[in-house]
């Protein structure tokens, strides 16, 4: 079997199939092979094996010879694997027993030493931790990109000013660039979160054996010292038989992609023409058949689709765990679909994330007249009225039946004239207009996390000496 090829037919008996009288059914056969899946897994398969058998060598359980020809095969198979030119057979139900058999048919009887102290069901739990971490360290420096590229964007717009929403009503003014470094601190819990996933998943099961242990006198901790593993699997049949790992990892990946997600649907929001606030490059847009007009934004809709296929990635694992006994069940072969589409989702999503953010032009007039359309600076004026004395609760009264005068003459807050000002307010001076404006607004606004330009400056520099780390 090929990559996309049917299965070969059968060519010798299974592995295991000394104990049956008749050969497996072939529609059993093609129901319980994960190899069209697992095969993935692979590389990561071959990398545990060297180490068991360099292990093994060490501790007297196989001969330098043999070692030397599961070395030799090996390289040999990893070769045929990078090429594509593996012979997949589904006859070997999984990834673990195609390389076995071809080890076998390529280093004799070493290649069947090589199981001695062993089970798949340690091997595969090692194999997929070994893939997870290796995927994971590929997401996080993903994520760093994104990362990068919203820093940029907010240093780039550190004063540009935009309405804040709640309620999706505008609310108060703050910059684009402290609302790109909202997703920044998402996007950096998130690979925090990725982090200490990885420490649980990086311990090592191999040793466990099919459930109990092993009678062999091995020695799991050089095993992981070769394979780089933290720590081992301290009780066998947990080793074997838990994916609370994947489901963690699925977890925080279901996390990443809410935050895609959301900012997802703030681009789609501002792309249209209601808000006109961004373009995204055309090389991120796509037509439509029949409207000529239309520039529609199917990535960031794409992404946010995407999240509810994540999300329910997440939902089949928990689901798939919470049956089952100790130890190993066949049940955890179905871990594996779940658990890669996951991982691709994500890797595609962030690197088509990260290009576009670099292919996003603000329109900043939209913006600020957006931002002086909603009274965004009501806060202001009362928080005006209190530094001079008046209690909230009458300031919030006041602001109220200034706006209401403002919107009968459809003007903003800062066009009412200062005797208008002072019949709402004695306490009002000449000075009110300084936090009226939206630029006075921003800057009033400095405290860590607050939104005024140089604090945001200062944040975009905190971020990128923490990305660096
Ligand atoms: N393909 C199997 C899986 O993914 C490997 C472990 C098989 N172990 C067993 N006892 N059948 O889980």
């Amino acid at each position: 079997m090929t990559q996309d090829s049917k299965p070969e037919p059968a060519t010798e008996a299974k592995t295991w199939s000394g104990r049956f009288s008749v050969p497996i059914a072939e529609s059993v056969k093609i129901y319980t092979a994960s190899v069209p899946f697992d095969r993935r897994l692979a590389e990561f398969d071959i990398q545990g094996s060297l180490a068991h058998a360099q292990m093994l060598s060490e501790a007297g359980l196989l001969s330098p010879e043999d070692l030397a020809a599961i070395r030799q095969g090996m390289s040999t198979i990893l070769e045929e694997v990078r090429q594509g030119a593996f012979p997949w057979n589904l006859d070997d139900e999984d990834v673990h027993l195609n390389i076995e058999r071809r080890l076998t048919a390529l280093a004799g009887d070493a290649g069947k030493r090589l199981h001695t102290a062993r089970s798949r069901n340690d091997q595969v739990a090692t194999d997929i931790r070994l893939y997870l971490r290796h995927e994971i360290d590929h997401l996080r420096s993903l994520l760093a990109d994104v990362q990068e590229a919203l820093l940029d964007l907010a240093e780039q717009h550190a004063d540009t000013a935009m309405p804040g929403f709640t309620h999706l009503q505008v609310a108060q003014p703050v910059t684009f660039g402290h609302h790109m470094m909202a997703y920044v601190e998402m996007f950096g819990r998130d690979r925090e979160r990725l982090a200490d996933c990885r420490r649980r998943v990086n311990r090592l099961p191999l040793g466990a054996a099919a459930l109990a242990g092993t009678s062999y006198p091995i020695r799991r901790e050089r095993v992981a010292e070769l394979l780089g593993f933290d720590a081992l699997c301290l009780n066998s049949l947990d080793a074997v038989s838990d994916r609370d790992f994947a489901i963690e990892f699925c977890s925080a990946a279901a996390l990443v992609m809410t935050h895609v997600s959301r900012l997802s649907e703030e681009f789609v929001l501002w792309m249209s023409p209601r808000f006109g606030f961004i373009r995204i490059g055309d090389a991120f847009c796509t037509g439509s058949s029949i409207m000529p007009q239309k520039r529609n934004p199917d990535v960031p809709e794409l992404a946010r689709g995407k999240t509810g296929r994540v999300n329910g990635h997440l939902v089949a694992l928990l689901t798939l765990m919470k049956g089952q006994p100790l130890a190993y069940n066949k049940d955890n072969q179905e871990d594996k679909e779940p658990l890669f589409d996951t991982v691709d989702t994500l890797s595609g999503t962030l690197s088509v994330l990260a290009e576009m953010l670099r292919q996003i032009t603000v329109n900043r007039d939209a913006m600020r007249r957006a931002a002086l359309e909603g009274f965004s600076t009501a806060t202001d004026l009362a928080d005006y009225l209190v530094k001079k004395g008046m209690p909230f609760r009458d300031a919030h009264e006041v602001v109220a039946r200034a706006v209401r005068l403002a919107e009968e003459r459809s003007c903003d807050l800062s066009d009412l004239s200062l005797e208008t000002l002072q019949g709402f307010s004695t306490l009002v001076a000449q000075d009110v207009f300084a936090v009226l404006t939206i630029e006075g607004s921003l800057a009033s606004r400095d405290g860590v996390g607050g939104t005024a330009p140089d604090r945001v400056r200062s944040a975009v520099q905190a971020a990128r000496l923490s990305l660096k780390r």
